[in-house]
């Protein structure tokens, strides 16, 4: 599903991300975790083609497309549609004056979800199963982003990749540390969309002990580059690296 080799990312003459091998399969589970500013968005936005005046060399496919040499109309057919992106702060990427209901079906209709007869159901329905699926409540599909809460509008990110039939879920957690109960919701969610639907998942987090309870790899991240990677219960139980320990240490 996501395949990475020797990605650099270049912010001008400063590499803020090198990773030298990613791999996520169908119905795996991939972490990065590092502390604020280690690279770890700036890695998820860059194998979606989203990172803006960066330069980027390696190999990247994501769902079979080669995304650094992709046209952006083939990235705009995996985008959204097969691997979608759940941002830090998705409120700030939707329209305020457009209700969440308002906005799924136009994606739907954009990627022409739920317009056959066999395709899993009208629209509606199609969205109230998304919904349901991440545990939020119907009623929110009436309101507008900013009546939403941040771990509310990530749960509607992945209401809306799961409407659209994603194969794939690249998810950035919020990096605040009040927000660790929103996280674990987020990664609850997820966790059962990963049984029930083998999506893969490559999910973006600053804590580690969050991270072990989903994933089966873990990269660490410091200043841009892996520190180390490996399975994630070896990497908790023996970190090799001492920046890796010193998460583990300062873990409540
Ligand atoms: N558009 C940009 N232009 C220049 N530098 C950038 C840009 N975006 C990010 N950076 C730099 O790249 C580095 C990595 O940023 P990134 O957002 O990937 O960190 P992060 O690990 O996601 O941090 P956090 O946990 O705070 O979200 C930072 O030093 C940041 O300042
Ligand atoms: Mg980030």
């Amino acid at each position: 599903m996501i395949e990475v080799r020797d990605l650099k990312v270049r912010y001008g003459a400063r590499v803020v991300a090198d990773v030298p091998e990613l791999d996520v399969g169908e119905g795996e589970c991939v972490a990065i975790v590092g502390e604020s500013g280690s690279g770890k968005s700036t890695t998820l936005l860059s194998l979606l083609g989203l990172t803006q005046d960066a330069e980027i060399s390696g190999h990247v496919r994501v769902c079979g497309v080669d995304v650094l040499t992709a046209s952006p109309r083939r990235l705009r057919e995996i985008r959204g549609a097969r691997a979608a992106l759940v941002m830090q702060s998705p409120q700030a990427a939707l329209s305020p004056a457009t209700r969440l209901g308002v906005l799924m079906r136009r994606a739907l209709k954009l990627h022409g979800v739920g317009t056959a007869p066999s395709a899993g159901g009208t629209p509606d329905e199609i969205m109230d199963r998304a919904v349901e699926a991440v545990m939020l409540d119907r009623e929110i599909l009436r309101r507008y982003p900013h009546e939403i809460s941040g771990g509310q509008a990530q749960r509607f990110a992945i209401a809306l990749a799961i409407a659209l039939g994603a194969e794939v879920i690249l998810a950035d957690e919020p990096t605040s540390a009040l927000d660790v109960t929103v996280q674990a919701e987020v990664v609850a969610v997820l966790r059962g969309l990963r049984e029930e639907r083998g999506l893969a998942l490559l999910l973006v987090s600053h804590d580690l002990a969050l991270v072990s309870t989903i994933a089966d790899r873990v990269l660490v991240m410091k200043d841009g580059a892996v520190v180390e990677s490996g399975p994630a219960a070896r990497v908790l139980a023996e970190p090799s690296h001492p920046y890796t320990r010193e998460l583990l240490e300062a873990l409540p």
